[in-house]
């Protein structure tokens, strides 16, 4: 499984890759306002070109803030056009969705983005995936990453159930009962699920499943288990990937019995 990171942050991107362990990035338009915030008298072209060369070699996802398929095909090529030849690496982010609600016409405006960019050979990464069969129309619309929102159908379920809970709390993939029944959204019974679920429905498709809103080290586990192509992940959550208090434990014991000798031989 490949690994993303999820950051607008330059500092977080070039860390990630000086490290070795970051096969691209994907961004959000929430992601870049915090990095934005945090920055002041941000050049935001210059600053965007600066990630695009850091992460050079491998995929950037850059989303559209446009809602209308006119709209985001636009915006999609313009983004494209201006940051592509940087260095060679521009995904551009479509809502698998625009719609903010049932009543609202623009359904299938993101198909519509996905399938245009797709025929300009402008790489799409499809977000904000919740079911399945969103998964499924994206691809067959030409996306090239699909990315499932686990963290957020967690919190979906267990806010529709009442469960208190916090952002980066582990939500177990086979789901959680009440009564006995396994809570759930229209059969998804976590994000893990549905990742696994979107794994398994396009398989034979050339689209990657990239899973999208992972919180902690576990979910990440289990999203290689299932078969995800890509996780991308928070700069916390690789963080927190290498902490285990038996290898604090057996560092300190290893280097109560260092032999002096042996470390003479490499001085
Ligand atoms: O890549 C999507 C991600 O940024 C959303 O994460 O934790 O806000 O649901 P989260």
């Amino acid at each position: 499984m490949k690994v993303f990171i999820d950051s607008a942050d330059l500092d977080e991107i070039k860390q990630a890759y000086e490290w070795g362990i970051a096969d691209g990035v994907t961004t959000n338009p929430s992601l870049m306002k915090k990095a934005v915030d945090k920055r002041k008298n941000i050049n935001l072209k210059q600053y965007l070109n600066q990630i695009l060369e850091t992460a050079k070699g491998t995929p950037v996802s850059l989303e559209v803030t446009e809602t209308s398929a006119k709209g985001m095909i636009t915006q999609g090529k313009k983004l494209y056009k201006l940051f592509n030849p940087i260095a060679n690496n521009v995904y551009i982010k479509i809502p698998v969705n625009p719609a903010f609600k049932d009543s609202d016409k623009t359904h299938f405006a993101g198909i519509e983005a996905i399938k245009a960019l797709t025929k300009a050979n402008i790489p799409v990464n499809c977000t904000l995936i919740f079911t399945p069969e969103q998964a499924l129309l994206a691809a067959k619309a030409g996306a090239a990453f699909v990315s499932p929102f686990a963290g957020r159908i967690d919190d979906f379920i267990q806010t529709n159930n009442k469960i208190k809970f916090n952002k980066t709390d582990y939500f177990p993939m086979e789901g959680k009962e009440k009564g006995k029944v396994t809570l759930n959204d229209n059969g998804i019974v976590s994000g893990i699920d549905l990742v696994a679920q979107c794994v398994e429905i396009l398989e034979g498709y050339k689209t990657e499943v990239l899973a999208a809103s992972l919180r902690n080290t576990r979910q990440v586990r289990e999203a290689a288990l299932v078969g995800a192509d890509i996780s991308t992940l928070p700069f916390s959550v690789i963080k927190d990937m290498l902490k285990h208090s038996k290898t604090y434990q057996g560092m300190k014991n290893f280097t109560k019995d260092i032999v002096t000798d042996y470390v003479k031989l490499t001085k």
